[in-house]
């Protein structure tokens, strides 16, 4: 079995590389090494490559041909939410662009599998406790818009000429599965707090005047060790012949507030992480959380850590440095 891996470069790519490895299964990553680093992925065989150039359908089908693979995990792809919002067009030329060629090269190779990157950020801002699947398609940012036009393309090579396809969606990725594959980028809430406080700058909490129990955004945590567990699920459920989902929520259906996150940290650590109350980030749902119950249901699986292994495992990571690869 060869998977190829594209972005398995990068953060939670490396993840599913290793334990594809570990597995036994042979593995070729396609990464233009832009946020992702060739030392995360070792003797791994690696096509630098961005999925969008020009002359990418062409590379990646000699490739696939090449290594005889049989599947792909798509993580390739820009994921910044206001950068997006910037310069829309390159996310669309990048994320929708990256993934036609993707496909066509599927196509042309016949390599007839495909588990894709989805996101929570297709869900826009959902008014229920815990978002089921079928509310997916309302993203309110370029970002989440190329989620959504991917998991459609991905659906309509399934009917065009057979792709096997199925998304996973997302939520709050945080933590390692081993030290030296932690966040590298300092983008999200875990990496910025430990970032500020590594400076001896206090945390930042953006609003605390949200309708939730303590005013501050509550999001669904996930271990990136338990959402690279979920693309091996996924890789397996391609193989069978009855498949009634193409698109899952990887949480754990279970909320934690901004607070809670930095607080855990200060526990974590035994630092002193009381924090600076910012204005509220434009965009922000107050809580986003996902039922995890149809991936539960369907490919058996379920996450095993919580906040506090994720937490835990971050900060382990943190102090293994260096951690800023890229961003
Ligand atoms: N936050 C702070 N202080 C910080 C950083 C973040 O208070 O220093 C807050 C944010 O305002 C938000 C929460 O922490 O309320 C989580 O923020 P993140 O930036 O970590 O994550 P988001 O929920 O905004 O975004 C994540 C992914 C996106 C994806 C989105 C889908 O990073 O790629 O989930 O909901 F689109």
């Amino acid at each position: 079995m060869t998977t190829l891996v594209t972005g398995g470069a990068g953060y939670i790519g490396a993840h599913v590389v290793r334990l594809l490895q570990q597995r036994g299964e042979d593995v070729v990553v396609v990464d233009d090494l832009t946020t992702g680093a060739a030392s995360r992925i070792g003797q791994t065989t690696l096509v630098k490559l961005d999925l969008a150039a020009c002359d990418a359908v062409d590379v990646l089908t000699r490739t696939m041909i090449e290594h005889k693979v049989d599947a792909v995990v798509h993580f390739a792809a820009r994921k910044q939410v206001g950068e997006s919002v910037a310069r829309p067009a390159w996310y669309y030329q990048q994320n929708v662009g990256g993934m036609a060629n993707l496909i066509t090269a599927m196509e042309n190779a016949r390599v007839d599998r495909l588990v894709f990157s989805s996101s929570a950020a297709t869900y826009g801002q959902p008014e229920v406790d815990r978002v089921a699947e079928k509310l997916s398609g309302h993203a309110i940012n370029p970002y989440g818009e190329t989620k959504v036009v991917g998991e459609w393309l991905g659906r309509a090579a399934g009917v065009a000429w057979g792709l096997r396809f199925v998304a996973l969606r997302y939520f709050n990725v945080a933590g390692a599965g081993w030290p030296e594959l932690g966040d590298p980028a300092i983008l999200n809430l875990v990496p910025m707090v430990l970032d500020r406080l590594e400076r001896g700058e206090r945390p930042k909490i953006f609003g605390t005047d949200y309708p939730t129990p303590d005013g501050t955004c509550i999001r669904d945590y996930i271990h990136v060790l338990d959402l690279a567990r979920a693309h091996l699920a996924a890789l397996d459920y391609l193989t069978s012949d009855v498949r009634p989902h193409d698109a899952f929520n990887v949480g754990t259906g279970i909320g934690s507030s901004v607070r809670e996150v930095i607080d855990e940290i200060g526990r974590v650590s035994g630092l002193d992480v009381t924090a600076d109350v910012e204005p509220r980030r434009a965009g922000d749902p107050a809580a986003l959380v996902g039922s995890p119950d149809l991936i539960e249901s369907t490919l058996g699986w379920r996450a095993e850590a919580g906040l506090p292994e994720i937490i835990a495992s971050a900060w382990e990571a943190w102090q293994a440095g260096p951690r800023r690869i890229g961003g």
